[in-house]
């Protein structure tokens, strides 16, 4: 793997210089996704386009589609000179990203209940999302990232860490309960309650936003910070259409029940 990246780049410079293009072009296709979201959702999933003619099995979709943000990553810690991955800082933070990928890319298909085929151009889009991602994310943790002393105990790190578990938690927690509103073969949709669903349409997204942030925060960088943009970005917008859509299609949903943040939005 070393020998492949000797290829891309003719210096370490170079590729750090290209790793932080890759996280500016982040925020700026994820400032582009913004405004293109105020016209259309995110077209997978109940927005899927029911005239898309290659559709691919949500459980095939989702395992393929993610595996990228896991093996990328993972054949890099392994098979490159990582520089950086004996040190604490670096370790912490790139634990936060397996968690999340090996959760998502490994498990998370396989207990999908009745999801809806995913179009083919969102599933390529995806991967290429988890590669790009994947690669920046853990090629800067693994090999450049230089954290201060004592980072570990800096109360950025430590709100950082924290915000990192509760919104993981609050993710796995509440697409768990999405998960359990359909009996097996069922398809249909149901209003969820318990968790954070009793405050918010969108808990499984601010769980996964909150997860971001504080991995934005712990990991200090504009790398990890683009990541943390970029889901905010297509997790809000997401949060607002399936409030809008639950109210538009159940008279009995729960008035107090706010989009995304509660009491709030
Ligand atoms: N980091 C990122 O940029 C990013 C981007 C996208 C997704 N994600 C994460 O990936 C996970 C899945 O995302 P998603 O957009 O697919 O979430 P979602 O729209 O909430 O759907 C999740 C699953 O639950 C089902 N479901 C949702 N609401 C339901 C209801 N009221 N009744 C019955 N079943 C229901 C869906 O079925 P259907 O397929 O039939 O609708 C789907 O299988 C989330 O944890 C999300 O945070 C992260």
């Amino acid at each position: 793997m070393d020998a492949i990246l000797s290829r891309l780049f003719s210096s370490e410079e170079e590729e750090l210089y290209v790793l932080d293009c890759l996280g500016y072009f982040m925020i700026v296709m994820a400032a582009c996704t913004f405004v293109a979201l105020l016209f259309q959702d995110v077209p997978y999933g109940r927005y899927a386009p029911s005239t898309a003619r290659f559709r691919v099995d949500a459980r095939i979709a989702w395992f393929v589609q993610e595996l990228p943000a896991f093996l990328v990553p993972f054949c890099l810690v392994v098979w490159t000179s990582s520089a950086k991955t004996s040190l604490l800082p670096n370790q912490l933070v790139i634990s936060m990203y397996f968690c999340h990928y090996i959760q998502r890319s490994l498990i998370y298909p396989f207990l999908i209940r009745g999801g809806k085929p995913t179009p083919l151009d969102s599933f390529v889009l995806a991967i290429m999302f988890c590669m790009y991602n994947g690669y920046m994310q853990i090629r800067y943790l693994s090999h450049y990232a230089d954290y201060p002393a004592h980072w570990v105990t800096h109360p950025r790190f430590i709100a950082g860490s924290v915000l990192w578990l509760v919104g993981w938690l609050v993710n796995m927690h509440s697409d768990h309960i999405l998960r359990n509103l359909r009996k097996p073969g069922e398809t249909g949709y149901k209003i969820p309650t318990g968790g954070l669903f009793e405050y918010v349409s969108g808990a499984n997204f601010l769980g996964e936003i909150t997860e971001w942030a504080g991995f934005a925060l712990a990991g200090y960088s504009v790398h990890s910070t683009a990541f943390a943009i970029s889901t905010a970005v297509v997790l809000s917008s997401r949060a607002v259409s399936h409030h809008k859509w639950y109210h538009a299609k159940f008279e009995d949903y729960p008035k107090s029940r706010k989009a995304l943040i509660p009491f709030l939005l």
